[in-house]
């Protein structure tokens, strides 16, 4: 069977706070094939980004343990070379907000140099300029030969994105994480940015994992969807199940915000409650205090990931039988 090309086992991360050690990720596991489309799910906080700013070393004060491995190469506790050869090259991220990750005083033309020259010293200012163009063209940008002039600011927030996804390509990684990739941008956007990325895991064999806290983004364009609850997967599933029966009581929560086009709707519900603080958990199942179908039993251990038909659901109602009864 094939290896996966990102591994991720039990990964955690713990940030010290003036409130104690805040907990933002508590033991993720994850893999992911060549070609593969993964979408890492869940409300603000959940964990998402700190588990792969983690994952790529970014996270120089937390604590970081678990392993992360992108092929035979391990990343957690790996020395800055090692790290340096992956990011960017292997291993590169689409972050969210394409203003701020531009440079606003450099030409997008420069800026996909430099990206290019950190990995490939070897090529000239003219390999970098073509294959610049190149790779503007492949983001669909028009008129690539004359943008590659232009500054962030003269292109518009699409524009800037597919830019970001061009440099992000830039150095044929095999694996690209894409955190909330859209958020920024308006919904017809939104469909050409999500197209655009799954072009490219096709067209490249990447392995592309999709983070956002938008479920209608992941239906289209992932193959598996790890639904994340204070720095915890709570659901793995195919996507197609999990939008089709989802098992846990936060999944379908999720499930029940998104807007539904067959269904006159009013107002589009959210989920009652908050989050949890990472730096004072509660005990027990850390949704439990916000899930309608908790009992009392879910307030005294933390569930872990079990089988459950084609998914992995961390809920003590599910894996224990206990649905019928909490229905009820
Ligand atoms: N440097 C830090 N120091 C302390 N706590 C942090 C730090 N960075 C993140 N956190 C906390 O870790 C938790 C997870 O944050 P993270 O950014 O991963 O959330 P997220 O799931 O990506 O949310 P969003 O959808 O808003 O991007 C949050 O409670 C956040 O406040
Ligand atoms: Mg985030």
């Amino acid at each position: 069977m094939a290896e996966p090309v990102l591994s991720l086992r039990d990964l955690r991360v713990t940030f010290p706070t003036p409130a104690g050690p805040a907990r933002a990720v508590r033991g993720i596991d994850l893999d992911v094939m060549a070609g593969e489309s993964v979408a890492v799910v869940g409300e603000s906080g959940s964990g998402k980004s700190v588990t792969m700013l983690a994952t790529l070393g970014l996270l120089p004060k937390a604590e970081v343990s678990g392993s992360v491995r992108y092929n035979d190469t391990e990343l957690v506790g790996a020395d800055v070379d090692t790290l340096r050869s992956v990011r960017g090259r292997r291993i590169s991220m689409v972050f969210q907000d394409p203003m701020t990750s531009l440079n606003p005083v450099l030409t997008i033309g420069k800026q996909m140099a430099l990206v290019m020259k950190a990995h490939q010293p070897e090529l000239s200012k003219k390999d970098c300029r073509s294959k610049a163009v190149d790779l503007l063209h492949q983001v669909a940008i028009p008129q690539a030969a004359r943008r590659i002039d232009a500054y962030p600011h003269e292109l518009s927030g699409g524009m800037r994105q597919r830019v970001m996804i061009a440099m992000s390509i830039a150095n044929d990684p095999e694996v690209l994480i894409a955190d909330e990739p859209t958020t920024a941008l308006d919904v017809t956007v939104q469909a050409q940015i999500m197209e655009l990325l799954q072009t490219l895991r096709v067209e490249k064999n990447l392995a592309l994992v999709l983070i956002t806290h938008d479920l209608g983004v992941v239906a289209g364009s992932a193959d598996r969807v790890a639904v994340m609850y204070a720095g915890r997967i709570v659901e793995r599933s195919p996507v197609r199940d999990l939008f089709a029966d989802p098992q846990h009581p936060y999944s379908r929560a999720l499930l029940e915000c998104l807007p539904r086009l067959d269904q006159k709707q009013e107002v589009v519900s959210s989920i009652g409650g908050t989050p949890p603080n990472p730096a004072d958990l509660p005990t027990g199942c850390p949704f439990a205090p916000r899930c309608p179908m908790a009992l009392p039993s879910c307030t005294q251990a933390e569930p872990t990931l079990v089988r459950f038909r084609t998914s992995e659901v961390a809920c003590n109602i599910v894996s224990g039988g206990d649905r019928a009864e909490a229905q009820a």
